[in-house]
């Protein structure tokens, strides 16, 4: 070998020996060879996708898996950028993971592209079959099945109705970019059509378009929703900024959206889909088939409320909601 080439082969074995020391996919098998390698990809870092995976890690730890001891946990943040969770996926299969865990729709969309066999289990995609996840959500048919987070368009309006009766206009806030939005917004106009009620679409690519989104809805509107929107989620202050102040009512699609000064929501608690996602994954370190598990969707709903923004914009909530509703106070 020449001098120039020893030099490189020397380089690699040195790249090669940090990638295994600091992608943790690579946990060391134990004496009994038992520990399994589980990598997780969340989309970026939003409130929900944090309690998401806390809840999961936590699920596991119930379920008898507890990391650094017979399990190793390689949590990987998307950064919301499809090219770095391909890239972070692709390490998850170099590095043998014996389970990839998803979190949020594009994540999810990710690692079923970079891999056919290592099993999947998604957590909070809100319409599987719609981002191209699953055959259907009885028989998901490939390595990949998990839990859902869909709530209807529908729901959430007909809460706003309770609260908001007189609008005629709903501004639609939410990203171009993710799947999971798609459907929900196809569902709002139809609702719509059928209440006689008109849509104005605002969407966004990234969160630094957010606020001018919503100045583009705020005096066009009556009310705005967004769907279970990642890229919403993660700019909720400069939504809120925009609404408050035109005194429009900002319905919203999830329990963190409404701490971060959503109006409010009828919605489901990510603590328990958490969960459910770990019993998931533990069935699959047991040798349960993704294909045949089917997607499981959370039953239970609350309706949350935010009584600072409600006073900021002069609504008064019905008393009977109030009685039934998480409230949330945002120092604003
Ligand atoms: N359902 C979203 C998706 O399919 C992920 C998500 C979970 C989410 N909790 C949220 C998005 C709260 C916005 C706010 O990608």
């Amino acid at each position: 070998m020449k001098k120039g080439m020893k030099k490189l082969v020397a380089v690699f074995m040195i790249m090669a020996l940090t990638v295994a020391v600091f992608s943790a996919c690579g946990g060391e098998t134990d004496e009994e060879g038992t520990t399994v390698k589980i990598g997780i990809i969340q989309l970026m870092e939003h409130p929900s996708l944090n309690t998401i995976r806390e809840s999961i890690i936590e699920g596991l730890a119930e379920d008898g898996y507890t990391d650094g001891e017979n399990i190793t946990i390689d949590y990987q943040n998307g950064q919301n950028d499809m090219s770095v969770m391909k890239s972070i996926v692709q390490k998850f299969v170099a590095n043998e993971c014996d389970v990839i865990i998803a979190i949020a729709t594009p994540a999810a969309q990710a690692a079923l592209s970079e891999t056919e066999e290592i099993p999947i289990i998604f957590a909070a995609v809100t319409d599987p079959v719609d981002a191209g996840l699953v055959d259907s959500l009885e028989a998901p048919g490939a390595n990949v099945t998990g839990t859902s987070d869909e709530v209807s368009a529908e729901m959430i309006m007909d809460l706003a109705k309770q609260i908001t009766p007189e609008f005629k206009t709903i501004g639609a806030l939410y990203s171009s970019g993710e799947d999971n939005s798609a459907s929900v917004i196809a569902g709002l106009k139809e609702y719509a059509a059928e209440n006689d009620l008109e849509v104005v679409e605002s969407a966004v690519t990234n969160t630094s378009e957010v606020k001018q989104a919503a100045q583009y809805l705020a005096d066009k509107v009556d009310v705005v929703y967004s769907p279970i929107d990642n890229t919403v989620a993660s700019a909720m202050a400069s939504a809120t900024d925009v609404f408050n102040s035109a005194g429009v009512p900002f319905y919203v699609s999830a329990d963190s959206m409404v701490q971060d000064g959503g109006l409010a929501t009828y919605g489901i608690d990510y603590t328990v889909l958490g969960k459910e996602t770990a019993h998931m994954v533990t069935e699959v370190i047991e040798g349960g088939n993704p294909a045949a598990m089917p997607v499981k969707k959370m039953s239970d709903m609350s309706i949350y409320v935010n009584t600072d923004t409600a006073k900021a914009l002069n609504i008064e909530i019905p008393a009977d909601i109030l009685e039934s509703a998480t409230v949330f106070t945002s120092a604003e």
